[in-house]
């Protein structure tokens, strides 16, 4: 638990101390049932689909107040800090798999992670479920109060967004993503209005491999031949797409 993060948010880091702590913790962190080298345990079956699709927005609300998720992702999904992931008017399936990766130790790739290992052991599916439906009422977000996006830096990835680049055998970013950003079923996220710092920082565990979760490597292949320089055009490109 380093410094900055007690600092940040005091409540929930005593929260998350006690939960790294607590056997239940330890058990299920220890043991993984996943099979070996698959990415993710979420298989998009019908019946899965349904049972997100009937998650209870309002239960989901209250979670994020009880179980302190709006302390780092907003009373209404829209981040207080530049480095934490917005969620408003992301797709429900998206956030029922994260959730289920971190829970599962399958999402991991920095010391951000680690926090939301320890935080989703408090989650059933029934609770994810109904927290994915809960963000995914609101519209996509504005970017969080304080961060700015250059419209200039984000306007030079555009022909790689709309185009993608067949030379390196870079599909269109909106080819999954659709054009403004707003995702796609299943689980291909949202990504209109998230802060440059997450979206340059989860791009960088992509391109390292540092963040694995993704099915058949869809996002691990195309970042890594992306530049750094690329990342940060793309990362303000999406920002701004919610821009008034
Ligand atoms: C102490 C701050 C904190 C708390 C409390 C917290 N989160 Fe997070 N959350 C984060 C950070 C930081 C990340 C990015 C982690 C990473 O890079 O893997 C994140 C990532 C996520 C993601 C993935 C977002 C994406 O775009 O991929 C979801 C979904 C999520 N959190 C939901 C929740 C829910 C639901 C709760 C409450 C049960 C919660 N979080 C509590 C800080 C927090
Ligand atoms: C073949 C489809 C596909 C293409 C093309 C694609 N993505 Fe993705 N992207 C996905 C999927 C699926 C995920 C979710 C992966 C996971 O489960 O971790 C994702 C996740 C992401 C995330 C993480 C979002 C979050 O909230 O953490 C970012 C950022 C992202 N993509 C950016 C891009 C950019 C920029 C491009 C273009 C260079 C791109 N993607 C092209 C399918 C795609």
């Amino acid at each position: 638990m380093s410094n900055m993060y007690i600092k940040t948010v005091t409540g929930m880091s005593v929260v998350v101390a006690a939960l790294m702590m607590s056997p239940v913790f330890a058990a299920e962190h220890g043991v993984t049932t996943a099979p070996k080298g698959s990415s993710s345990n979420v298989a998009w079956t019908a019946e899965m689909v349904e049972f997100v699709a009937k998650g209870d927005k309002n239960r989901g609300g209250q979670l994020n107040q009880d179980l302190f998720c709006a302390s780092c992702h907003g009373q209404v999904g829209i981040a207080p800090s530049a480095n934490w992931p917005s969620l408003a008017g992301q797709r429900a399936e998206y956030t029922f798999k994260m959730l289920k990766d971190y829970k599962e130790g399958k999402r991991k790739g920095s010391h951000s992670a680690e926090i939301m290992t320890a935080t989703s052991q408090l989650v059933s599916d029934q609770d994810m479920a109904d927290l994915a439906q809960f963000y995914a009422s609101f519209t996509l977000p504005p970017l969080p109060v304080g961060v700015s996006f250059d419209a200039a830096v984000g306007a030079q990835s555009k022909s790689i967004v709309t185009r993608g680049d067949g030379k390196r055998l870079v599909a269109p970013c909106q080819s999954c993503h659709v054009a403004n950003g707003e995702g796609q079923e299943t689980d291909t996220p949202a990504l209109a209005g998230q802060t440059p710092d997450y979206f340059i920082k989860t791009m960088q565990e992509y391109k390292t491999g540092a963040r694995s979760s993704d099915v058949y490597s869809r996002m691990r292949l195309i970042a890594k031949v992306l530049t750094d320089e690329e990342i940060v055009q793309m990362a303000h490109y999406y920002a701004g797409l919610t821009a008034k």
